[in-house]
C-alpha cells in the first residue's frame, strides 16, 4: 500500500513525537484516522468552560459500552458529574487538581460488583464468586477498558480528557459523596472538556519499542539500552515543556515506588477495599 505524501508526513511526524526521536520502521503500511486519533493522544489540563453539544454524554457512554468486556458481565458502571460543587469537593478530594473543577464533564469510572450482587440476591442465588480477588480484578479491568474507549470518542470529537487516578487517595470520601453502595469502587476519574488551546500540552514520549514489544518471550536484560535512550529523551522534554521534573524518567519512576509513603495514601487500599465490601479472597 502506498500512503500519499500527507498522511506520510502525517504519519511520520505523530511516530517521531510519540518517542521522541525519528521512528524507523515500514512507513508505508496501512494509516488511517483511527491511527492518527489514537497517535495524537495527550493527557489535558487545562479546559474552557464551553459547555459539551447535547447528547454528547451518551455518545461517550455508548463508545464506553462498545468495549470488550469480560464474559459479557459489564462489571462497571460511570457516574457523570456536572454540578460545579460537586467537582470542586473531588478535586478537593483528589489533591485539589484545579482540571476538575475546570472541565463541564467530570466521569467517575467504578468497578461494579453491586449489580451483581443484586440481582442474584432478588433472584435468591448465591453470589460467592464476587468475593474474590478475581472479580475484583475484572471490574476494574472492564471499567478501565470502558473509559478508555469513552477517551478515544472523546479525542476524537476534538475534546480533551485527562484521567484522575487521585479518585483513589480518598475512597471512602469519593464513595460517599457519590452515594456509592457497597461493593462499588471509583477506579479513577476522567476530566472531559474542550481544551485550551492557549495552554495547548505536548504529545508525551514513550518508551521504545524495544523496551515494550517482546517477540515470542520476555527479555528484561535487553531493555537497558531502550531505557537509557528514553531517560535522555525524557530529561530533554521535561526541560523543554519547563516540567518539574527532577532528573530523568528512571529517576522519577523509581522515586515513585520507592516506599508505601510514595503510594501516598493508597497504602492502605486493600483495608479500604475490605471496608467497601470487596473480600479479595
Ligand atoms: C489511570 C490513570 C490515572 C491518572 N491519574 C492522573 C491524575 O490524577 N492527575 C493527572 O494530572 N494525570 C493523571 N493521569 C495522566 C498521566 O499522568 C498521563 O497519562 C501520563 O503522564 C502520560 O501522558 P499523556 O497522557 O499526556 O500521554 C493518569 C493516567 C492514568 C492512565
Amino acid at each position: 500500500m502506498t500512503l500519499s505524501t500527507d498522511t506520510l508526513t502525517k504519519k511520520t511526524d505523530l511516530l517521531h513525537e510519540r518517542y521522541g526521536t525519528a521512528f524507523d520502521f515500514e512507513l508505508n503500511a496501512a494509516w488511517n484516522s483511527s491511527l492518527t486519533t489514537l497517535l495524537s493522544h495527550r493527557s489535558v489540563r487545562a479546559y474552557l468552560s464551553q459547555p459539551l453539544p447535547s447528547g454528547t454524554l451518551e455518545t461517550l457512554i455508548a463508545s464506553a459500552q462498545s468495549a470488550a468486556t469480560s464474559s459479557n458481565l459489564q462489571t462497571w458502571s460511570v457516574i457523570a458529574v456536572e454540578d460545579q460543587k460537586r467537582k470542586e469537593r473531588l478535586s478537593q478530594l483528589a489533591n485539589g487538581q484545579a482540571h476538575i473543577q475546570q472541565c463541564p464533564l467530570f466521569l467517575v469510572w467504578l468497578a461494579d460488583l453491586a449489580r451483581l450482587r443484586y440481582l442474584t440476591e432478588q433472584r435468591g442465588l448465591p453470589h460467592e464468586g464476587l468475593n474474590y480477588l478475581e472479580m475484583f480484578l475484572m471490574a476494574a479491568i472492564d471499567a478501565s477498558l470502558a473509559a478508555q474507549n469513552a477517551v478515544i470518542a472523546a479525542e476524537s470529537l476534538g475534546l480533551g480528557t485527562v484521567y484522575i487516578g487521585a479518585m483513589r487517595n480518598r475512597p471512602e470520601e469519593v464513595a460517599a459523596e457519590l452515594g456509592l453502595p457497597k461493593h462499588v469502587f471509583a477506579v479513577f476519574g476522567l476530566c472531559v472538556g474542550y481544551p485550551n488551546l492557549e495552554k495547548k500540552a505536548a504529545i508525551k514520549p514513550r518508551l521504545p519499542q524495544e523496551a515494550v514489544l517482546h517477540r515470542e518471550t520476555y527479555n528484561l536484560e535487553t531493555q537497558a539500552t531502550a531505557i537509557n535512550h528514553y531517560d535522555e529523551i525524557m530529561a530533554a522534554f521535561y526541560a523543554q515543556q519547563q516540567m518539574n521534573v527532577d532528573g530523568n524518567w528512571s529517576q522519577h519512576s523509581s522515586d515513585r515506588i520507592a516506599s508505601a509513603q510514595a503510594l501516598r495514601n493508597r497504602a492502605q487500599l486493600r483495608e479500604i477495599l475490605n471496608r467497601l465490601g470487596f473480600e479479595l479472597r
